[in-house]
């Protein structure tokens, strides 16, 4: 248990906490996000990047609402002030994020192109 346990729990309480409040008192202290940019706006390297979303990370992630499944969603992942772990949501962090993996979630090995064009992709969300 301990710290693996508590931050695995922790962006899903928040998660909850914020659809409660929204469903008691509106978007009231709730984070109203910003919204995603559609699909038809898409540039060819943000579309590139919706495949390797979708066959890397779509089991576990939606991209377009912050509703949990296996891990966070990731609507304005990229906007937002800090990740749910905290840490800042710079393309570094989050490039380091998926090639090393963090806690519950595993690694996922990129070539740095599809990298590039996932980074592109999480910025449209
Ligand atoms: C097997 C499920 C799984 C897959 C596949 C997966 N993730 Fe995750 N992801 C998770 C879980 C679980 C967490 C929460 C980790 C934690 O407790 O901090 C997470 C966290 C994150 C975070 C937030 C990190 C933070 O610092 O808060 C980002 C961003 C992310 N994933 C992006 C991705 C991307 C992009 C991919 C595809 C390359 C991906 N994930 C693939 C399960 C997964």
């Amino acid at each position: 248990m301990g710290h693996r346990f508590r931050a695995a729990v922790d962006w899903r309480l928040s998660a909850f906490l914020c659809a409660l409040a929204a469903g008691v008192a509106g978007t009231a202290g709730c984070r109203s996000l910003p919204p995603s940019k559609p699909a038809s706006q898409w540039t060819a390297q943000e579309a590139r990047g919706a495949r390797v979303f979708g066959q890397h990370c779509a089991r576990c992630h939606y991209p377009t609402t912050t509703r949990g499944m296996k891990g966070p969603g990731l609507q304005a992942i990229t906007r937002i002030k800090a990740m749910p772990s905290g840490a800042p949501p710079t393309d570094e962090h989050i490039a380091q994020t998926i090639l090393r993996g963090r806690l519950m979630m595993p690694s996922t090995q990129l070539d740095d192109a599809d990298l590039q064009d996932l980074l592109a992709y999480l910025h449209t969300l």
